[in-house]
């Protein structure tokens, strides 16, 4: 829109009517017109403000009063005409130049095959060119200008006949009153778009409105459009809407011809145009794809990011990019062939509750597991979901044979949002908590500060399983061949009986049973022999002790020499370790006073397990991250929270707990809420997605 030199000039401007520089009424209109206009182009356009608002609201004054002075200078794309003072009676009605049709659904990757199949059919071609770019959730707004000016904005209405905002829609400071479509030879054109509110704008204005005592707001999409039909456009003004311009249904030259069957070349080139008059547009979200494969990789890539990004999109919408080929595709009567909207799975559900499952951790802690009518959730089916503990039974007041809402984002593992009263018949049963353990009747415990109740029997069957199961997994001992069903089935079998029997398996026997040979169970020893050579953080994770994560394990792993060392450390030595709050350390020290641990050691330590911390495995440390702060929000995809930390820490960064001045990186998982918000508030902080912090760690 401006180049490097006009901005420079621009600025120098800015600076020369802030400092009150010489110049004529005329003169000075025009320039503060050229600078007021600049500057809205930069905050509401690129977002990138760079006038401080007083001094923005001195420039805004004096060109008002100027003009109120000398009301010949007034012209109708002057910034002072945008919010006009008359209240609007009625909205008229008002034909669109091009009926606005809305767009054809489509779902996964066969719709999206259909959709290519079809159109390569029709234009007779193998190569298309697409591009992809959002689909945002707010109102239409339809925008046409005739010479360079805006002479008319309309909501969508039926599609035929909208209504006519123009008043409000001037008070956008995101729509140019006037912009230089001339220079295209663009006499007459009119352009689609959406209104909307970002997403942190629409949250503080709630929030303000909540304070204030006044209702607040539903959602963005609602707020727009009932903001557009506001009878007082100084009110629409207030709510800080923004329009998205994304495409251009009609163009013609000063001789009437159609300059998108002619000069205007693609759906980009539109957008580059509209660009360059100052609009606000997808350009930056936008990608040009060949192939469905191409699409389809866009697709899952905001699929992920759509989250993190401050505008409500409703799916993304694929368009055809040369408009030769749209215009030869055409359009039914309800939307156009060249284009689909493409909706992402849902993320919610609702399923029945049919039963719930008491199961039993390594730690001892009773979870409850609701077991559902399987549904079908965002690419997989779910028919088991944890519903952690009692207090979060009682709080979501979940019944069996209560609807469930069900959320899954991505990778996250689904949960239950809450139930559906209005469903209940009648057949819903209270959920009774277990007293004894469902595995090995020991009476459970709770202590008053926990939530979780807990089998403190160290022998439960249950727990031994699940302990090996830890013991054998990747983060810990990583034993090759040896999973959960197989460790299930040998415990079964009474193959396996505890953690010490991994090292004393009958190899004679498995070899004999249905499914295994000479060569897997030549596998499985090579695994649980190799296992015997890990580093000593591995083997301390292994244990299973509460609270001590990889990240953990490492840390109290480079201060001992052998893991014998562990019964005699107190509280304090460990407290001593960076990284061991007092909750840990004090888990540490229970696990090692327990005589029955001791002999699991002893007895790992007689099969040949490592119990040393060896030079070899001390754990590489760089300086990548050095001086640099880190936090991490909403749920990560790609590795955990303790990964996290310890990826952080390993390349000499430094973790806050906290959004603050101090914060240099934000690394947002999915569902980011409010340290988002507030990150985005703050210029000096950088937000990255966990590929861009991978990136940065290499
Ligand atoms: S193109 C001829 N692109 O979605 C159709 N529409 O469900 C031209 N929408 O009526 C529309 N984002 O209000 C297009 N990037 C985008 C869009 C978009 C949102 C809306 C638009 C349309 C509706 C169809």
């Amino acid at each position: 829109m401006y180049s490097a030199e006009q901005q420079q000039e621009l600025n120098k401007l800015t600076e020369a009517l802030v400092q009150q520089g010489a110049f004529s009424n005329e003169e000075k209109v025009k320039a503060l017109r050229r600078v007021i206009n600049y500057h809205d182009w930069r905050y509401y356009v690129l977002s990138e403000p760079t006038l401080l608002d007083v001094d923005y609201d001195k420039l805004f004054k004096e060109l008002k009063d100027i003009e109120a002075a000398n009301p010949a200078l007034i012209t109708p794309d002057s910034p002072t005409q945008r919010v006009a003072r008359a209240l609007t009676d009625d909205f008229t009605q008002v034909s669109h130049l091009v009926p606005m049709l809305s767009l054809e659904n489509s779902y996964d990757s066969d719709d999206l095959n259909d959709f290519d199949k079809k159109i390569k059919e029709l234009a007779k071609t193998a190569n298309v060119e697409y591009c992809v770019e959002p689909k945002f959730d707010g109102s239409s707004i339809a925008l046409v200008y005739e010479n360079d000016m805006l002479v008319r904005a309309a909501t969508r209405g039926d599609g035929a006949v909208g209504e006519d905002i123009t008043n409000n829609a001037k008070a956008l400071a995101s729509i140019p009153l006037s912009a230089n479509f001339s220079k295209y030879g663009i006499q007459r054109i009119e352009i689609r778009g959406e209104v909307i509110i970002q997403r942190d704008i629409f949250e503080k204005m709630n929030a303000e409105r909540k304070l204030k005592g006044e209702k607040e707001f539903q959602n963005p999409r609602n707020t727009a459009s009932g903001s557009l039909r506001l009878k007082d456009p100084s009110e629409a003004a207030a709510r800080k809407l923004e329009a998205i311009l994304y495409h251009v249904s009609f163009a013609e030259d000063a001789e009437g011809k159609n300059l998108l069957a002619g000069k205007l070349e693609s759906h980009y080139h539109t957008i580059e145009i509209l660009h360059e008059c100052g609009f606000k547009t997808p350009i930056k979200e936008l990608c040009k794809c060949e192939s469905v494969e191409e699409i389809q990789a866009f697709l899952t890539m905001w699929d992920e990011k759509r989250n993190t990004f401050n505008i409500d999109t409703d799916g993304m919408v694929i368009k055809v990019n040369s408009l030769a080929l749209q215009q030869r595709l055409g359009a039914t009567s309800h939307h156009p062939r060249w284009a689909v909207a493409y909706k992402f799975a849902a993320k919610q559900a609702q399923s029945r509750l049919l039963d719930v499952e008491f199961q039993v951790g390594r730690t001892g802690a009773v979870t409850p597991v609701a077991k559902i009518q399987p549904v079908p959730l965002a690419g997989v089916t779910i028919s088991s979901i944890s519903l952690h503990n009692e207090a979060f039974i009682t709080e979501k007041d979940i019944h069996i044979n209560d609807t469930v809402i069900v959320e899954r984002a991505g990778e996250v593992i689904p949960y239950i949002v809450g139930v559906v009263p209005n469903l209940r018949d009648g057949s819903e049963r209270k959920i009774d908590f277990p007293r004894h353990c469902p595995s090995c009747n020991e009476e459970l415990v709770k202590p008053e500060e926990e939530a979780v109740w807990r089998c403190d029997n160290a022998d439960c069957p249950a727990q031994t399983e699940e302990r090996v199961i830890h013991y054998v997994s990747k983060d810990a001992m990583d034993i090759d061949g040896l999973g959960r069903a197989i460790v299930i089935d040998f415990m079964q079998r009474g193959y396996l009986k505890n953690v010490e029997g991994i090292y004393a398996l009958p190899y004679d026997e498995i070899q004999t049973l249905e499914g295994w040979g000479a060569k897997s169970v030549e596998k499985l020893k090579k695994g649980i022999e190799e296992s015997k050579n890990r580093p000593l953080w591995r083997l301390l994770n292994a244990l299973g002790i509460r609270h001590v994560g990889v990240t953990t394990s490492k840390d109290v792993a480079s201060h001992i020499d052998s893991i014998f060392d562990l019964p005699k450390k107190s509280l304090e030595d460990l407290t001593n370790i960076e990284g061991i709050g007092p909750k840990v350390a004090k888990s540490i020290v229970e696990f090692f006073s327990n005589e029955g641990n001791i002999h699991l050691l002893e007895a790992l330590d007689k099969y040949g397990v490592n119990t040393k911390n060896r030079p070899e495995d001390a754990i590489a440390k760089n300086n990548k991250l050095e001086g640099k702060t880190f936090l991490f929000t909403g749920s990560l995809q790609l590795f955990g929270r303790d990964r996290a930390k310890q990826l952080v820490e390993e390349n000499g960064g430094k973790l806050l707990s906290g959004v603050s001045a101090n914060l240099n990186y934000l690394v947002v998982g999915e569902d980011a809420g409010s340290k988002l918000t507030k990150a985005q508030k703050i210029p000096t902080i950088t937000v990255l997605t966990e590929d861009e912090f991978l990136a940065m760690i290499g």
